[in-house]
């Protein structure tokens, strides 16, 4: 078990597709791994939705989120990805943490981030997939709820996404990240850590650090 670690979480981009890669190889099941031409598609399309969270020189989690529509779901490697001219959703296409850093808070940490990146984008409701069994912590660190699928088109998006797939929606409720942080998240001998590249504006460019 990790004791001792200091986090760092940054934008993610194409140049991070190895370290990406590393971190979804250990989380996911071989279905729903992604390849680099759609990840690559993610950060060309919506550079404010891809971060990563890196422990010194060892990447253990990333988000990747971008604008969407309610009931609608984004299929897995996707190359032609774009963005909805309408949208009224954050869609987080994935969080994800290592299996030897799972269940320290970073997952609650990228959840808040998640908010943040609605709030800035002026978009009101967050939507996702749920798999491998993480419902339970969507409602938990979320607030989300499971949407049932009424279109064909929907449903059939749906189960490509596995049988215990479910598609689920939060309204935000924001607040500043500040607020969010986590006392599993310290730094056990230097009772620092966890900084933020804070994205103030809608494009990658415009961001300040803030240690919190
Ligand atoms: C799901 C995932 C993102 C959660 O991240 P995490 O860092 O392990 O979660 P946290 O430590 O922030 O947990 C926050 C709370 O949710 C709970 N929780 C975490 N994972 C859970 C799960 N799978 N089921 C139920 N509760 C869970 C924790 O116990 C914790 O509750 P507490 O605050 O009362 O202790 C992470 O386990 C993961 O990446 N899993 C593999 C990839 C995956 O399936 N991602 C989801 C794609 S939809």
């Amino acid at each position: 078990m990790v004791t001792d670690f200091a986090l760092q979480l940054r934008p993610m981009t194409k140049h991070d597709f190895l370290l990406f890669d590393a971190i979804q190889r250990d989380a996911y099941l071989p279905l729903f791994l992604e390849n680099k031409a759609a990840f690559l598609r993610k950060v060309e399309l919506f550079p404010d939705g891809n971060w990563i969270v890196e422990d010194g020189p060892r990447p253990v989690a990333y988000l990747v989120c971008h604008p969407w529509v309610l009931n609608d779901l984004v299929p897995l490697n996707d190359t032609s990805l774009r963005l909805p001219p309408s949208p009224n959703c954050l869609y987080i296409h994935s969080a994800t943490v290592i299996l030897e850093y799972q269940r320290m808070g970073i997952g609650h940490m990228l959840c808040a981030h998640a908010k943040h990146v609605a709030h800035l984008s002026e978009l009101t409701y967050m939507a996702l997939v749920s798999v491998q069994d993480s419902k339970q912590f969507w409602r938990k660190v979320g607030r989300f709820h499971t949407v049932r699928p009424v279109e064909p088109a929907m449903r059939d998006k749906l189960a490509a996404y596995g049988p215990d797939a479910q598609y689920m929606v939060a309204r935000c409720v924001w607040f500043p990240i500040e607020s969010t942080k986590s006392p599993a998240l310290y730094n056990s001998t230097s009772n620092k850590l966890w900084t933020i590249n804070r994205c103030r504006g809608t494009t990658s460019h415009d961001r300040q650090q803030t240690d919190t």
